[in-house]
């Protein structure tokens, strides 16, 4: 019965906007025989976890995003930013509050955040054998399109047209937002279960990592052509953060490497989505490599020599994201075995001069890297893990950050997986 009343909403679909669907809210998720479970269902019992929702609210950062805009730091940004409470304006709202009904934005960034609006498909989605598809038909969003994942999360840790964290923003106290999808995907408390090795997909995390490198160039594309089209370009954001805010030194570490490609003191476009995927793509991808650093040097040249041109920057920005566009396509479908991983891990620390040269947002792209890459490659041992600690902890200090230090503790960390 109910997937003979599945067709007129299909054909519904097709007319009317999803994003024009409910959100439901947490609260619907909670009970304890759907997601509110206070322990995992064992594999054998259920396909998914049962605790989703425990997870979520207790551990889950998420479920804590609107509080946040309670505290000192939020206050004082409301203030800079002229916005009265932080709780309440858009600006903030827009990422920190989402996925949930006007009533209840104190859950956050809920699950509908990411899962979509569940209007259509609550119903729906608890029946047995119920495909994924019939629910992505309905409106659920497709976390499980890795390229479709990425995208989601960046909505919030990049931003959007709409979804905005500028140097303004910045500037008045907001965190710089870094994004790996390994890593954080990592980082998020799992309320699902691990993708597991099979045949085709032999390392699910390395393409996870690869998938998210493409993407993330593609969207940081996109975002800079639509900030480059504004009349408020330049957007210093989108430039290294550290070559305008670092102590002067005789010994300077810039001096001794030169300015490449610019002129002396040129801007220098913010390199971490380009730097590691290019050691990616060189390894795996080798035939779009050359179509890659000839888009992606068209726009790091405009923006060291003509940054008030924004519509030959947003242009040039488009091609890029095209390029990356068809690379996390390639990827999503392309094996990683453990040989790539290491090959990869060997590629990095062969490069790493080159990415730590061109600053400590890219040197933390490379740790990442190393990261995702090593849990793949099965560096699971204290010794490495407190190894990578420490090189997260050197790039916690960017204002005494030193490329040549950097790059050899890198790679006496990445040696360690051989
Ligand atoms: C584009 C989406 C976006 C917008 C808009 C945004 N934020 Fe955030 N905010 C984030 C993300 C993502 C993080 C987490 C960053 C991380 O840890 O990597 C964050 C983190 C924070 C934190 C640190 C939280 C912690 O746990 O320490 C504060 C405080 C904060 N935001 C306040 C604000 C305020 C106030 C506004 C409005 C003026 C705002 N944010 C607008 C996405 C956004
Ligand atoms: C920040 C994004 C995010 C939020 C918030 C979030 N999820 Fe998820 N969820 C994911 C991702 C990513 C996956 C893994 C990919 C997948 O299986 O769809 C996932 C997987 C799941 C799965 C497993 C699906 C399957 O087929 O195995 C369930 C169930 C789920 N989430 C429920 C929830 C519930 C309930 C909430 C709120 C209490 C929630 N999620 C909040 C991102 C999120
Ligand atoms: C609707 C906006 C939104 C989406 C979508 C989103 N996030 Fe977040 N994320 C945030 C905000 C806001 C914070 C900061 C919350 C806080 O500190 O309380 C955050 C925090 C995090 C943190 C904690 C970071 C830290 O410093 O501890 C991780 C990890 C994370 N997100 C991963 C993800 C992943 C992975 C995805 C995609 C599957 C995702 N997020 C999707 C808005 C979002
Ligand atoms: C083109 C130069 C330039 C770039 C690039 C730049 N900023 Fe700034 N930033 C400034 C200036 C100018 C100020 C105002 C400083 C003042 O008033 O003393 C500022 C202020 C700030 C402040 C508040 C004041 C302070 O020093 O604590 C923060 C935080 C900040 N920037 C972070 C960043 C981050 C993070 C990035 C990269 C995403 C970045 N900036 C990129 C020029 C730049």
């Amino acid at each position: 019965m109910a997937s003979r009343n599945l067709l007129p909403f299909v054909l519904l679909l097709s007319i009317s906007p999803v994003a024009a669907q409910q959100h439901i809210g947490a609260g619907g998720c909670a009970s304890s025989n759907c997601h509110g479970a206070t322990s995992a269902a064992p594999e054998k019992d259920s396909r998914i976890l049962g605790n989703e929702y425990s997870v979520w609210s207790v551990r889950d950062k998420h479920s804590k995003a609107y509080s946040v805009l309670a505290n000192d730091r939020s206050k004082r940004m409301a203030e800079i930013l002229k916005l009265g409470a932080a709780q309440s304006a858009q600006r903030c709202l827009a990422c920190h509050a989402v996925g949930s009904p006007a009533k209840s934005v104190s859950d956050g960034v809920a699950c509908e955040a990411c899962h979509g609006p569940a209007e259509k498909w609550l119903g729906p989605h608890t029946a047995a054998n119920n495909p994924h598809a019939n629910n992505v038909q309905l409106g659920m969003y497709d976390t499980k399109d890795i390229s479709l994942r990425v995208k989601k999360c960046l909505e919030c840790h990049l931003g959007t047209g709409d979804k905005v964290v500028d140097h303004e923003l910045i500037a008045a106290g907001h965190p710089d937002l870094v994004f790996e999808l390994d890593t954080f995907g990592d980082a998020q408390p799992m309320h699902w279960r691990d993708l597991k090795p099979q045949a085709g997909n032999t390392l699910p995390r390395v393409r996870i990592w690869a998938v998210g490198q493409a993407a993330s160039l593609a969207e940081g594309m996109r975002l800079l052509a639509t900030r480059a089209a504004t009349p408020a370009w330049p957007e210093f954001a989108e430039l290294e953060c550290y070559q305008c805010h670092h102590d002067l030194r005789a010994e300077s570490w810039r001096i001794q490497r030169g300015f490449a490609g610019r002129k002396p003191g040129g801007l220098q476009m913010n390199l971490a989505r380009q730097d590691v995927l290019r050691v990616l793509v060189a390894q795996a991808a080798k035939d779009q490599a050359g179509a890659l650093d000839g888009a992606l040097a068209q726009v790091t040249t405009l923006i060291a020599g003509r940054l008030s041109d924004g519509v030959a920057i947003a242009q040039a920005a488009r091609a890029a994201a095209q390029q990356a566009d068809a690379l996390a396509a390639r990827f999503a479908k392309q094996d990683f075995d453990a040989a790539a991983a290491k090959g990869m891990i060997r590629a990095l620390a062969a490069d790493v001069a080159r990415i730590a040269n061109d600053g400590a947002h890219s040197a933390e792209q490379a740790t990442m890297a190393l990261d995702a890459l090593g849990a793949a490659a099965g560096g699971n041992q204290p010794a490495f893990q407190n190894a990578l600690a420490k090189l997260y902890d050197y790039l916690e200090h960017p204002s005494t950050y030193q490329p040549a230090e950097f790059a050899a503790q890198f790679r006496k960390v990445a040696g360690m997986l051989n």
